[in-house]
């Protein structure tokens, strides 16, 4: 009985660092932000959410940057990566774990949450594979636009205002 205990215990702690193991060789993003966590002692789900939005941050102003400068290819590139992005928010902001300025209804209005993520992937779909294709300014721009309006619309009923620092 003892004997068949240990081994159990044997297995199963086995099991949790296998877990572990694998969990940290899903990617080196994961890696990263579970450093970042740890620097700057931020809970693990806040700092996965904070870092893939940071992500979003930087490819949306790769897209806007793009479009200025009439290299429709390359923001109508960035946007696919946008498009992927945004399909990992859901995910992300799966778990509350700590505080941040997610307002308490991204978890009591899920629904609502996720489909404000998938406007956000279909409106960076249709201008990747049809407005910075169409070879049209005016198309172009109007894309552009439509997805800025869903970073607001959501950050809008789902981040809480900056605090300001005293
Ligand atoms: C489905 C909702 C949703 C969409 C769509 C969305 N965001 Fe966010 N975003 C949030 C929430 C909620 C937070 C607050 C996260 C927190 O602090 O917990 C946030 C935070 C951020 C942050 C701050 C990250 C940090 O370091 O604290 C940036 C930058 C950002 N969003 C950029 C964008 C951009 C750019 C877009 C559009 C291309 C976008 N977001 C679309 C919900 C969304």
């Amino acid at each position: 009985m003892l004997v068949r205990n240990s081994a159990f215990w044997r297995r199963g702690a086995l099991l949790v660092l296998a877990g572990v193991f694998a969990a940290g060789c899903t990617g080196p993003g994961i890696f990263e932000t579970k450093n970042v966590a740890a620097r700057k002692g931020l809970n693990k789900d806040v700092a996965a959410r904070k870092g893939l939005m940071k992500s979003i941050g930087k490819t949306w102003k790769a897209v806007k940057k793009a479009a200025k400068a009439d290299d429709n290819k390359a923001a109508g590139k960035a946007s696919g990566e946008l498009y992927k992005l945004s399909g990992k928010i859901s995910k992300v902001f799966k778990n509350k774990g700590g505080k941040s300025r997610s307002k308490p209804n991204v978890w009591t209005d899920k629904g609502k949450f996720k489909q404000r993520a998938e406007f956000l992937a279909v409106s960076a779909a249709v201008f990747s594979q049809v407005h910075s294709k169409s070879g049209s300014k005016a198309m172009v721009s109007k894309g552009v636009k439509n997805i800025g309006k869903n970073c607001g619309g959501c950050h809008k009923t789902f981040r809480a205002k900056k605090k300001k620092k005293m």
